[in-house]
């Protein structure tokens, strides 16, 4: 990896023109060793405009991630729990799940948090990849280590949902609302996205590692490369959100929400996800990895996240499955 790549991005973030000779001389470099970052920076999939004459910009300004502005964020709520992450903020990485995944397996703290300018390699639910580019989103992992066992911890990924949405509410976007089981929507378009990886045994301890990707800003490339109806929060709000706010005020929003489940489980947030669920008393088809699926109403979410819907047979849980609205009637 070419070590300038990112001191020059962070450059380029105010989307003005920086000529190779201003940036050869701020970092003490010559013009070619500028050249070459720039042309490592595209090789990475990221977008820069060159003219003669004028130098290089990025086609937007974007804020990128900060870590004392996360911290800031953090600790400007003076809640005990703010002192009590551990942030990294990463340059580049193919995937933020996959590096805290093997963090977590050396020890890594409780409340770790791994978060990346570009995440390369994001991984998505049932295999899928998560399309980000630099500054275009949050994309970042909490470690999270439980007295419970793996096998109590049905129900986190609702759980988690829950705090996104709180934290979405809270910045303006009222209409953000859940899908079950962990996706964030607004209309029918999907705004956030959660991966949860467990370690550790089913009778506990155990430790998740809790992915989330929440697009900000989404290029079109970025957006031509998802095969799903998809948004951003740009779209939904006149004014543009600080990421490291937003993270910070996500991360409190966390701690709560998961240090509530750790003591009552899911039951005791069960009602306000109800509330916020998108296809709520709504027909719907649910697609099962095995190409089954079933038909039916949304009657509501159990105590342990599972999925109650009324179909011809009377009302069944569902724990796995994706909801589809097509051709639900
Ligand atoms: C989904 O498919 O909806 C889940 C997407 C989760 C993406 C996030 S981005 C940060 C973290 N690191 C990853 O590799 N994946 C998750």
């Amino acid at each position: 990896m070419n070590n300038l790549v990112f001191p020059i991005l962070k450059l380029l973030a105010d989307g003005r023109f920086h000529s190779g000779e201003d940036i050869a001389r701020q970092f003490s470099v010559t013009r070619a060793s500028v050249w070459n970052a720039i042309q490592a920076a595209e090789s990475l999939g990221i977008e820069i405009f060159s003219v003669r004459g004028r130098g290089y910009r990025l086609p937007q300004a974007v804020q990128l991630l900060e870590k004392d502005a996360v911290q800031q964020a953090l600790g400007s709520n003076a809640l005990p729990q703010a002192q009590a992450f551990t942030l990294q903020v990463l340059d580049e990485i193919d995937s933020t799940n996959r590096y805290l995944m093997q963090q977590a397996g050396q020890g890594a703290p409780h409340a770790s948090v791994v978060a990346a300018l570009l995440q390369t390699q994001g991984r998505g639910r049932r295999g899928r990849s998560w399309q980000a580019a630099l500054g275009a989103g949050l994309t970042f992992s909490l470690l999270w280590r439980f007295q419970l066992g793996a096998a109590a911890l049905s129900g986190l990924s609702l759980a988690v949902g829950l705090a996104l949405v709180r934290t979405l509410h809270q910045f303006g976007l009222q209409s953000a609302r859940l899908k079950w089981p962990n996706d964030v929507l607004i209309g029918e378009r999907k705004l956030a996205g959660i991966l949860i990886e467990l370690q550790g045994d089913m009778e506990g301890p155990s430790a998740a590692v809790i992915g989330i990707g929440l697009n900000l800003q989404l290029p079109p490339a970025t957006r031509a490369r998802i095969d799903q109806l998809v948004t951003d929060i740009a779209s939904h709000l006149p004014v543009t959100i600080n990421p490291n706010e937003l993270l910070g005020q996500l991360l409190l929003q966390l701690s709560s929400v998961l240090q509530q489940f750790e003591q009552q489980g899911f039951a005791g947030l069960g009602a306000e996800w109800q509330r916020h669920h998108a296809y709520h008393l709504q027909q719907v088809r649910l697609l099962f990895p095995d190409g089954r699926e079933q038909h039916g109403e949304v009657q509501g979410i159990a105590d342990d996240g599972v999925l109650l819907v009324a179909t011809a047979q009377g009302v069944q849980r569902f724990s796995s499955g994706e909801i589809s609205l097509r051709g639900a009637h």
